[in-house]
């Protein structure tokens, strides 16, 4: 239920490892675009996915009123809503609410009872404690149908697990295929035995190996309880945002003391203890995860009156290293007002035209309230971007941003920007010519002998 990144990727995958898969969504539009191949959002790899899915018979779409006939058939709902952000910072979980009894009424409708429990997979990122919440409404959602004269027989017949998803996007297909790990978390061993059949191809990593031909190693199927589960998805995505602040806060220190960041994260990388990944500097997090999950958590923390100082530096770095690409041009250009600055990337990462919490939203609003004129390039983003951000100017080829531009800001590392033409940059810009790497993406050598002022993130 759900066809967002993660309902529509995980059923893709599921199909395409031979379960029989139904996604299921209210927004008759997405679903008519689906049933004929066009995909609501830029995923590399998921049309093909979903073609094949269909193709093969194994994979179709319904709309959510025709869940009770499912809940008939079903083994497992996955339930994968949206959880957005609350005003206080918490999930807002009303979505879950409405789906879990959905199904609570599906099952109390049942004319039959069914063989075996009906195993719902929550799999939206809910806070610790969904999962006890989930269950009863199914069991509030049940009771009503019931009240108002449905009596069916596998009423009573549903377990809750929680299997928390890791998927990247941009690489989510990748990433659903060949996990670091698979967590389940449930109070019951029948409904993580379900659990681990449906996974059974990726643990054993037994499907065919035609997307990846790296040798097959079983994947950890992790089972816990059902808060720790859903715990796991928080301090996951709560360590990586801090892995990402903290070698931001280094980068700054850095800068002041004149030593290279990129060094340093290469080398205290190698130690095993530390790894290499996720500690590139730069302007920071965004998406669609890490922002709204760190503030669930710091949310869930004041419910109990306690405060999770770590966590609120973490997030107060990261509003500070958007704060620095400003601070960054006035250093160069002064005063903002009248100068064209060149932004290029806008999607919060590369490969998606995902834009939620992305950076560059933010940095060309504080442009335009500052006077100067943003021009945004992305390869896939840019319409969604001018729509959103109507002061935001969008161009369709990168290099039409950078004319007359006194200034370039790399806010995402599309390989298309990460190889642009620096002397033809250099030769269409307007004096000083800066260009702020926003990810530390390009070689400052290169970008001093075109003729650009480079300023990277704590390169000394
Ligand atoms: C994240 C988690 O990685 C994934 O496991 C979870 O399920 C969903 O949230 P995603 O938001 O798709 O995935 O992107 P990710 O690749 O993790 O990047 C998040 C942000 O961190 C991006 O804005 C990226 O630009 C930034 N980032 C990443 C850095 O600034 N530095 C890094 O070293 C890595």
């Amino acid at each position: 239920m759900g066809t967002g990144y993660v309902g529509l990727v995980t059923g893709a995958c599921l199909a395409y490892l031979g379960h029989r898969v139904t996604c299921v969504d209210r927004d008759e539009e997405r679903l008519k675009g689906l049933r004929s191949g066009r995909m609501p959002f830029y995923e590399p790899g998921l049309e093909d996915l979903v073609a094949r899915g269909v193709g093969r018979g194994r994979l179709d779409f319904a709309r959510v009123e025709g869940v009770a006939g499912l809940v008939d058939e079903a083994d497992a709902i996955f339930v994968s809503v949206d959880t957005p952000q609350g005003e206080d910072g918490s999930a807002d979980l009303s979505s879950v609410a409405a789906v879990a009894r959905q199904i609570g009424r599906a099952l109390a409708e049942l004319r039959t009872g069914r063989g075996s429990p009906l195993v719902v997979v929550n799999k939206s990122t809910v806070p610790v404690g969904s999962g006890d919440y989930v269950s009863m409404l199914i069991r509030d959602g049940i009771e009503e149908a019931i009240g108002e004269g449905a009596g069916g027989e596998g009423a009573a017949g549903f377990l809750v697990v929680s299997n928390p998803e890791f998927l990247r996007e941009g690489s989510a297909v990748y990433d659903s295929f060949f996990p670091d790990r698979i967590v389940a978390g449930a109070d019951s061993r029948e409904a993580l035995d379900v659990l681990r059949t449906l996974y059974e191809p990726v643990i054993e990593q037994s499907f065919p190996t035609e997307l990846d031909p790296r040798p097959k190693v079983a994947v950890p199927f992790i089972t816990t309880d059902l808060a720790s589960a859903e715990m796991i998805k928080y301090a996951s995505n709560a360590f990586l945002a801090t892995k990402i602040s903290f070698i931001n806060e280094i980068a700054n220190i850095c800068e002041l003391v004149g030593a290279d960041v990129s060094e340093v994260a290469t080398a205290i990388g190698l130690d095993a203890r530390i790894g290499s990944r996720f500690l590139n500097a730069g302007i920071g997090w965004g998406g669609s995860c890490f922002p709204k999950d760190i503030a669930a958590l710091r949310a869930a923390a004041r419910e109990y009156d306690y405060e999770a100082i770590l966590l609120d530096a973490v997030a107060a770095v990261n509003v500070r290293q958007r704060k620095q690409v400003i601070a960054k041009l006035q250093r160069d250009l002064h005063t903002l007002k009248g100068k064209r600055i060149a932004l290029l990337g806008l999607s919060f990462k590369p490969n998606t035209d995902d834009l939620r919490d992305a950076p560059s939203l933010e940095i060309a609003s504080v442009l335009d309230s500052l006077g100067a004129r943003a021009v945004g390039y992305d390869p896939v983003a840019g319409k969604a971007a001018a729509q959103k951000l109507p002061s935001l100017k969008v161009v369709f080829d990168p290099y039409e941003a950078l004319g007359g531009a006194h200034a370039a800001v790399l806010i995402t590392e599309w390989e298309e920007i990460r190889t642009l033409d620096l002397n033809r940059a250099s030769a269409l810009m307007d004096e000083p010519k800066v260009l702020v790497d926003g990810r530390n993406a390009l070689d400052p050598e290169a970008a001093v002998e075109a003729g650009l002022s480079y300023r990277g993130f704590g390169r000394g």
